[in-house]
């Protein structure tokens, strides 16, 4: 099972045990779990995941959860890599694929976190959570809520696709809309938030980001243990990226990788762009996008709390940060739709925006790996997309 060794804050190092509930740091910084992986190292073998669960428990030694019972789960991680012949052609590239995480529970990569993080808040005898979210997050953590039978209370921007809502209503939680963003629906939060309510918000908890983390290790397996050339993923918050590059650092330091990484380039949209903006200014941490607005909700996040990781991320990996328009968003999103057969949530389609506009610049190579990544279904969308299909 688990090889989870304590929590560690990535600003100041300090240790904590991995016994309790805890949110940040006591000097405000992300805790991140420390696995054992030297004994992972020793254990661990490919072979044996032949006869593993599909779903993304089949890495238990590199997540959380120490007693089994305490794992919930609804089918999640493990969804399929496609080839994207149709597309790959008309762009002259030889091997684009997209990891299609519209297979998930609820629709969107979001289940991967919470099914982890409601697992891990099982075991540790929380019973109701709490989170602001653009929409999946929040429909993600209800529905692991309801199977793990915690209370959720939810906050979310009052113009979400009301998909959410009926979702998260669907599921029993308690929903707040707020007038505003997911930043102003975090501030309601807090203050509302009774002492017994333990917060999920993203990277304010130690358990998401490994959810998030098999991401990376479904990458590596899926593609027989030989990482893309280029990871281009749809970054709001930008926990995709911080997971996927914790899991890379992981592997590597078990033996089921070598030095080899992915550049890994966040797409953003031009509406709310604030990690787009400081990587391309050469910063360590972004300013507060002002009047952020874009059709794809869950890339509208003014002021990623985690933002020196993902920044971090891109830089060590020689990566990128781009922003394309919502016209960009909408034409890639059908295109998809009418030549690969899959229909894309705005934030899935903004990473084919985006692979279009880095080879127009010239930034990927026709031989490069490449993978994008569908985050969520277009269904979640139906409110928002139903004027480009009247
Ligand atoms: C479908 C979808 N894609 C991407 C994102 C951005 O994810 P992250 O905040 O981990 O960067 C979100 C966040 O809500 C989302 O719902
Ligand atoms: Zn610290």
């Amino acid at each position: 099972m688990s090889f989870l060794q304590n929590l560690q804050c990535t600003v100041c190092q300090k240790e904590y045990s991995k016994d309790q509930a805890l949110n940040l740091c006591s000097c405000g910084g992300v805790l991140f779990a420390v696995y054992a992986l030297k004994k992972i190292a020793q254990s661990f073998q490919k072979k044996s995941l032949a006869q593993r669960p599909k779903n993304l428990w089949r890495y238990a030694e590199f997540l959380p959860v120490e007693n089994e019972g305490n794992i919930v789960s609804l089918g999640e991680g493990f969804t399929p890599i496609i080839e994207l012949e149709n597309l790959g052609k008309k762009l002259g590239l030889k091997n684009l694929y997209l990891k299609d995480e519209s297979f998930n529970p609820t629709g969107s990569f979001k289940a991967r976190g919470m099914s982890v993080a409601v697992s891990k808040a099982k075991e540790l005898n929380i019973k109701k959570i709490c989170l602001p979210s653009a929409g999946n997050a929040a429909s993600a953590a209800s529905c692991y809520a309801a199977k793990a039978d915690l209370q959720a209370y939810v906050f979310m921007p009052k113009d979400v696709d009301f998909t959410f809502v009926l979702e998260c209503r669907a599921f029993g939680a308690v929903v707040n809309l707020v007038d505003g963003l997911i930043s102003d629906a975090g501030k309601m939060m807090n203050q509302q938030k009774q002492p017994d309510w333990f917060d999920l918000s993203t990277t304010k908890e130690p358990y998401r980001v490994e959810g998030k983390k098999t991401l990376g290790l479904e990458l590596a397996e899926q593609l027989d243990w030989e990482l893309p050339d280029v990871v281009i993923f749809p970054t709001g918050g930008g926990v995709g990226i911080i997971g996927m590059w914790k899991a890379f650092d992981e592997m590597e330091k078990v033996g089921l990788i070598g030095k080899k990484r992915p550049r890994m380039i966040a797409v953003q949209a031009e509406g709310c762009a604030p990690l787009v903006k400081a990587f391309r200014e050469k910063k360590d941490r972004v300013e507060e996008w002002k009047n952020a607005t874009t059709i794809a909700s869950g890339l509208r996040v003014p002021k990623p709390f985690a933002d020196f990781i993902v920044l971090k991320a891109l830089k060590e990996s020689k990566g990128e940060a781009i922003a394309v328009s919502d016209e960009e968003i909408v034409l890639s999103l059908k295109e998809m739709a009418q030549s690969e057969g899959i229909f894309p949530g705005p934030e899935g389609a903004s990473s084919l925006a985006g692979l279009k506009k880095l080879m127009a610049e010239k930034k990927i190579d026709k031989d490069d790996k490449v993978a994008l990544f569908n985050t969520g279904s277009a269904l979640k969308h139906i409110e928002t997309l139903k004027k480009f299909y009247s």
